[in-house]
């Protein structure tokens, strides 16, 4: 497991792995095995959900091809503005160099939003139980079904809105430390 540092040592393996999980931009594009990824999505699918409606649908893009297409796509999105091509070529490969993405989706409505990001968060803390760590992408996969309505359905079910994407993928480079936590806690 990924060693957790700057951060109080605790030896819960769970705790371990929530302490241990790390947002990355680029991944080492080993492969993830058919068992990691089932074991992943299964901790999705047991997410909390508002009168356990499970509205959700995952979309596992895992192929080659599948992950060369959405690649293309990714790369004919326009640029945002004010982001010149040799500022964007800086943030290198638009799939990161990541085996696996990850969309999770549902009918607007009820707790959909909550439930699909519980969802992907308990996935990314599973992953990292596993040393593969994860990095949310989210907008630009709104951007691109916006402007590609086939690939929106070609990806998830007709009617259902995108609430959580993210990149799976063995660790690359190891990423910036990001600080300790420092969110306000009251304890009453
Ligand atoms: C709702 C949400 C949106 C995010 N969007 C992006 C994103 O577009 N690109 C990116 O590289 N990271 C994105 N992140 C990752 C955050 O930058 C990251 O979680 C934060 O810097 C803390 O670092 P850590 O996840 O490694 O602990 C997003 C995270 C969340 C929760």
């Amino acid at each position: 497991m990924t060693e957790v540092t700057g951060v109080r040592r605790y030896y819960h393996e769970t705790i371990q792995s929530i302490l241990a999980r790390r947002s990355y931009k680029v991944f080492d594009g080993r492969p993830i095995s058919d068992k990691a990824l089932e074991t992943i999505v299964t901790a999705g699918l047991y997410a909390p959900t508002g009168m356990n409606r499970q509205p959700w649908h995952f979309t596992v893009i895992r192929s080659k091809e599948g992950m060369e297409k959405f690649g293309k796509a990714r790369r004919s999105l326009p640029l945002p503005p004010g982001i010149s091509p040799e500022v964007a070529a800086k943030f290198g490969d638009p799939l990161r160099n990541a085996p696996v993405m990850i969309l999770v989706s549902a009918k607007d409505g009820g707790t959909s939003f909550e439930d699909c990001c519980l969802a992907m968060e308990n996935m990314f803390i599973a992953a990292a139980s596993l040393g593969i760590m994860s990095g949310w992408d989210h907008a630009t996969v709104k951007d691109l079904f916006d402007l590609d309505a086939g690939l929106k359905a070609e990806l998830i079910p007709e009617g259902y809105t995108l609430y959580a994407a993210a990149f799976f993928g063995y660790p690359g480079p190891a990423v910036k430390d990001r600080g300790e936590r420092k969110g306000t806690v009251a304890y009453i």
